[in-house]
């Protein structure tokens, strides 16, 4: 072999080297390091897709082997080299061959349909049972709305579903074509706009999950992040009964009740509803709202769910929201530094 052959030849083994270890790293992290990770099921309907992917990949690797096998032969074995005579046979036809070409790609197409069938129809069922818990996921430019019409609870960027029992997610857009996807729970649905798209699933096995936006939805698309946390259903109990609660009333410290004055006559309140403080009446100001903070100081995250909610970050998103998500409808308050770390107090001490 030449040495630009020899040289093409191991150039062309890198991609393997390279998927091999990548494959062995995920092996051996089992998905901690990879919070999108597809392959990492935890639940009904995960584990499907995960089975359908494996399904696929094992028939396509038995296809891609056999033609592999038999281009090789035909290039290799069965031709001629100039010079030589040329391979001839005297068969017009063979009626077997041309039955198993034409049956066996068949069965493959069908053991390859037939699950991925039974999992689209198993996921978007006409009804469900009487103790599913509904789940309304609504969009907006660029956070995540999550209600429970049964429950009467609403929050943004961070939700919680118990564990073992039958979820209904409804999902709608409020602007454009946003994707909801939760590559370890369930899925991956467009929400469009004027039309509901639902997904139907249990999660099994309690735990922080992260999700994001998946379709290109403007300048913040990368920024549409979420976290939904699967809980026993004990503890989802105790989120639901908090969660309906009002923030302490007066705040606990000076700080943060000033804070809650700045709150309620900036404009802070026209967008933002805190039970029992301000309420946005279900329509939109200025057509468009923003995330319910209710109980804002008890999530781990904010500015769809972006940014660790820590008091120097939340103090930067209201100086300035358009630099930690662009194009964010949030406007710049203009409020003075002690302003800005009264109204921090505040919604910290929303738990
Ligand atoms: Cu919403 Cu991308």
């Amino acid at each position: 072999m030449t040495a630009p052959g020899r040289i093409l030849r191991i150039a062309g083994l890198v991609p393997a080297v390279l998927a091999a270890r990548a494959l062995a790293a995920h092996a051996s992290q089992a998905g901690t390091r990879y919070p999108l990770d597809t392959l990492a099921p935890k639940s009904d309907i995960t584990r499907w897709f995960t089975s359908i992917f494996w399904n696929v990949t094992i028939w396509d690797s038995i296809v891609l082997v056999v033609v592999a096998v038999a281009m090789f032969l035909a290039i290799f074995v069965f031709s001629s080299r100039t010079g030589e005579p040329g391979a001839h046979s005297t068969k017009e036809s063979d009626v077997y061959l041309e039955f198993a070409w034409t049956i066996i790609p068949s069965l493959i197409l069908v053991a390859i349909t037939v699950p991925t069938v039974r999992a689209i129809i198993a996921t978007q069922p006409d009804r469900w049972p009487a103790d599913t818990l509904q789940v309304r996921v609504v969009a907006h430019q660029w956070w995540w709305e999550f209600n429970y019409p049964t429950l009467g609870v609403e929050t943004a960027d961070e939700f919680h579903i118990p564990a073992n029992r039958q979820i209904h997610f409804e999902m709608v857009s409020k602007d454009v074509i946003h994707s909801f996807f939760m590559p370890a729970i369930g899925g991956k649905r467009d929400v469009v706009p004027g039309q509901e798209n639902q997904i139907t699933l249990v999660a099994d096995v309690p735990g922080e999950y992260y999700g994001q936006c998946t379709e290109f939805c403007g300048d913040s698309h990368a920024n549409m992040r979420f976290r939904v946390f699967v809980d026993t259903p004990e503890d989802f109990d105790k989120w639901v009964k908090h969660q309906l609660e009002a923030p302490d009333k007066p705040p606990a410290n000076s700080s943060a009740a000033a804070g809650a004055k700045i709150f309620a006559n900036a404009p802070c309140a026209i967008c933002h509803a805190i039970k029992g403080v301000s309420g946005f009446s279900k329509e939109y100001t200025f057509g468009f709202r923003g995330p319910d903070l209710t109980h804002f100081g008890s999530r781990g995250t904010m500015a769809g769910s972006m940014y660790d909610n820590t008091p120097e970050n939340v103090a930067n998103w209201i100086k300035n929201p358009d630099k930690m998500k662009p194009g964010a409808n949030m406007p710049t308050l203009g409020l003075e530094g002690h302003e800005v770390n009264d109204l921090v107090a505040y919604l910290e001490s929303l738990k």
